[in-house]
């Protein structure tokens, strides 16, 4: 809302797999071109479930960044930091925490779904609840608009949006705030100034949505605004509440269901995943003993690719008329199972080569990768500061 920032993390819990790569990853490449982005590592959040295992998470932390490396993250366009690093994430969360109803967190679908999951662990912890609320801080410490997740964080996206908005409520209140913002909208300069009015007026008695949109952007759109009369102005267009900290937007992109050598969903702990940094011989060998379509056990057998799980990796990996070939060779027996894995073995090969390239150099050099993350941590907290002045100021934490 104030410009467009990405912001994601990502656990680390083990090896990036192609299904992590495919399902997330190659996603943020693509947005660093497009957009300022922060990617971090969220060895936090990783704690809330794994506390017992902590050595678990601190190797998973390098792996992961070289991952992102590897798959093309490019520390001069997305700044790329680890979350602990950054100690203001813990600030917001326990400010955040203030004003967070249990039973919005009760809520939440992934607490019960979660603890049903993982009865191995005891999950009735006040960090786990939590984790929204800290997600929540996050987001919000970097006023990003744009987060790209999948599916299963939607709810947890709502929360946030409804925490930002509960916040603004609260601390967004000034005195004479209806002075403050007509002055501030006197600095937008006469013509900006009419149509910011016009377009506000339009929303606020009509409801115009898209009149609410063109007036974020004109705000978005003015450099030589202060930050208090930016988060007036924009607070102004809905009601009489500064905005402090901006309502973020889930970011959901189509990908890919990659499945596991099984079949099942890809995953590390069920043995049935192809690493985004595989050995070549070993993506051969994996993709070589996968299951397929169960009815075909002889060659002579015609099969069906809808029920065979090498078939969503033809999606992935193939073009169309190599999928074609598999469809007719396989409903008439025309290729064996081998032959219809050869082109998948290619395309992974072909993807992960590069990746491999990229990595050797940190793998080299991890001196090279602290740095990296180093100076991501730094611009980040740069950031994270800012936003905590005004979220001290506001709750009245500034004692000057
Ligand atoms: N909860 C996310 C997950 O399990 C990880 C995460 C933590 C995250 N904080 C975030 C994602 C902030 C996006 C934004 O995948
Ligand atoms: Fe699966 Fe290909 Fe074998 Fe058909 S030919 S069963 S699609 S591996």
């Amino acid at each position: 809302m104030f410009t467009d920032r990405v912001l994601s993390g990502m656990r680390p819990t083990g090896r990036m797999h192609i299904g992590h790569y495919h399902g997330a990853l190659r996603n943020w490449v693509r947005l660093q071109e497009e957009h300022e982005c922060l990617f971090f590592v969220a060895d936090w959040h990783a704690l809330t479930t794994h506390y017992e295992t902590p050595e678990d998470i601190e190797r998973s932390v390098w792996d992961m960044l070289i991952d992102w490396l590897a798959a093309g993250l490019d520390p001069n366009r997305a700044t790329l930091f680890i979350q602990s690093r950054v100690p203001e994430h813990a600030e917001l969360t326990l400010l955040l925490g203030m004003i967070t109803p249990v039973g919005w967190l009760e809520r939440v679908p992934t607490y019960k779904d979660q603890q049903e999951k993982l009865k191995d662990r005891d999950l009735a912890t006040w960090g786990f609840l939590g984790y929204p609320v800290m997600q929540g801080a996050d987001i919000l410490i970097y006023r990003a608009n744009m987060v790209p997740v999948g599916e299963d964080q939607v709810s947890h996206l709502e929360l946030v949006r409804e925490l930002a908005r509960r916040f603004n409520h609260i601390y967004g209140r000034e005195p004479g705030f209806e002075d403050k913002a007509k002055a501030a909208v006197k600095k937008l300069g006469s013509k900006k100034a009419k149509r910011y009015n016009e377009l506000r007026t339009a929303f606020q008695e009509q409801g115009d949505e898209p009149s609410l949109a063109a007036a974020r952007e004109l705000l978005e759109d003015t450099q030589n605004l202060s930050l208090g009369d930016r988060e007036r102005l924009f607070g102004w267009l809905e009601g009489s509440r500064r905005v402090i900290l901006p309502e973020p937007q889930a970011l959901l992109t189509e990908t890919p269901k990659v499945p596991g050598l099984d079949g099942q969903k890809m995953s590390k702990s069920y043995g049935n995943a192809i690493l985004m940094r595989e050995d070549p011989a070993e993506v051969t060998r994996k993709i070589r003993t996968m299951q397929t379509d169960p009815a075909r056990m002889r060659r002579g057998d015609p099969g069906n690719p809808d029920i065979c799980p090498v078939w969503p990796l033809h999606a992935i990996y193939s073009d169309a008329p190599t999928r074609d070939w598999v469809v007719k060779g396989c409903t008439s027996a025309g290729i064996g199972c081998l032959e219809c894995k050869q082109p998948v073995i290619d395309g992974i090969l072909r993807e992960q080569a590069p990746m491999h390239e990229r990595a050797q150099k940190y793998l080299d050099d991890p001196q090279l990768l602290r740095n990296i993350v180093a100076d991501g941590c730094e611009r980040a907290r740069e950031l994270a500061e800012q936003t905590m002045e005004d979220v001290r100021e506001a709750m009245g934490l500034k004692y000057t």
